[in-house]
């Protein structure tokens, strides 16, 4: 079976995490160190700290802005669950937003219309890697005083113009899970970018407490016996959520390999995108990175014309041996957040059943790449 996605590991990712255990430190380490300096300097960003999870910085996000009971955020229906839960988790309510039927990503349009003075979020997704209208969402944001928090988790590396995703609103968060396109098994971090939000966030992340500077301290050797610098203490809230040593040393050689991952994935998708629209078929669409936007090519996204054919298309595909599926089912239609909202979405209900992913990944060889368009076309033949 050709998988969907799959990590790219080699032997050389085997020698830092041997160094890891060797060492014998395990969290605040060398690796979460270098990776946190490395992101900072690559993406230009005033703050970067790794996490265990894209979710946790998303936790952290919706801490760092003060979230509360009576406050409203805006976010993509057509999404990943983490965000919804980072909004409720905090007592908020989240509201729901349609997405562009051109690439997915959540439409400037029903977010004006959704506005109001209990909003004082919007969480973005950059679908696939591509930009959504980041601009044209800053210059809604900035008017109306509400922050704009970025879900780049597909989109490490991607930019709008000449800016990295997830450095453009006053927060980006980012995946490093299993199946995005550089992985430390579980992993992800949070960029700021307002200033002003940058001052809690080591409390956040250390449960809370000013660990942060005590550890910095320790680390000098300039703990004394004196008050304050013997402890550290409980405040503000927070929770577990610095990435642990491990996971950050195979992060650390993924970074390394950067350039090579991304050039791989561009070409793959290149060439999935000539060998498709050489098909010439009006049976499907596919999405692409918009003139602004430079893509991470994370995601190979078909829109199919009917539900119908979506179905059948997984199905084929699957009998043949290649993971073809669907993404994300829309967040409004949920039994949770039926709780909090009941308005139909009318292009995310009409879409998301037509959406199918394509196998991306580095190891996806020649082969592969063949097997997969040759079924490509011998489903489409099959419809005439
Ligand atoms: C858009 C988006 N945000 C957040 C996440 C959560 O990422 P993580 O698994 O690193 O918590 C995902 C997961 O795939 C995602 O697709």
């Amino acid at each position: 079976m050709i998988p969907i996605s799959k990590p790219f590991i080699e032997k050389k990712d085997f020698k830092y995490i041997k160094k890891v255990l060797e060492n014998k430190i395990l969290t605040d380490g060398f690796f979460q160190n270098k990776c946190e300096k490395f992101i900072k300097k690559k993406l230009k960003s005033k703050f970067i700290a790794l996490t265990h999870s894209c979710t946790a910085a998303l936790e952290i996000s919706m801490m760092l802005i003060d979230l509360k009971k009576g406050d409203e955020v805006i976010l993509p229906s057509y999404g990943f669950v983490s965000i919804a839960n980072a909004i409720v988790l905090r007592g908020a309510t989240p509201v729901f937003a349609d997405v562009d039927p051109e690439n997915l990503n959540i439409s400037p349009y029903d977010i004006k219309e959704k506005i109001n003075q209990r909003t004082k979020a919007i969480i973005v997704i950059h679908y696939a890697g591509n930009s959504c209208e980041i601009q044209k969402i800053k210059n809604l944001t900035k008017l109306k005083q509400i922050y704009l928090i970025e879900d780049a988790a597909h989109s490490f590396h991607a930019k709008y113009k000449n800016k990295y995703l997830g450095t453009i609103g006053d927060i980006g968060v980012f995946s490093f899970h299993e199946t995005k396109n550089l992985v430390s098994g579980q992993g992800g971090c949070i960029s700021i970018n307002n200033k002003s939000l940058i001052k809690r966030v080591n409390f956040i992340l250390d449960k809370g407490t000013n660990r942060y500077e005590f550890i910095k301290n320790y680390k000098k050797k300039i703990i004394t016996t004196t008050k304050n610098k013997k402890y550290y203490t409980w405040v503000d809230i927070g929770s577990e959520y610095r990435a642990p040593e491990l996971s950050s040393a195979l992060l650390y050689s993924q970074l390394k390999k950067l350039n090579f991952i991304q050039k791989k994935r561009k070409s793959i998708w290149n060439f999935f995108k000539k060998a498709l629209l050489k098909l010439n078929s009006n049976l499907f669409t596919i999405i692409e990175p918009n003139k602004f936007s430079k893509s991470s090519y994370h995601l190979f996204v078909v829109i199919f014309k009917t539900d119908y054919l979506a179905k059948n298309f997984m199905k084929y595909m699957q009998k043949k041996g290649i993971a073809a599926t669907f993404h994300y089912v829309p967040l409004h239609k949920s039994k949770m957040a039926n709780k909090y909202f009941k308005k139909k979405l009318k292009v995310t209900e009409n879409i998301y059943s037509r959406v199918v992913r394509l196998p991306l990944f580095v190891g996806l060889n020649k082969k592969m790449i063949k097997k997969i368009v040759l079924n490509f076309k011998k489903f489409l033949n099959d419809q005439k």
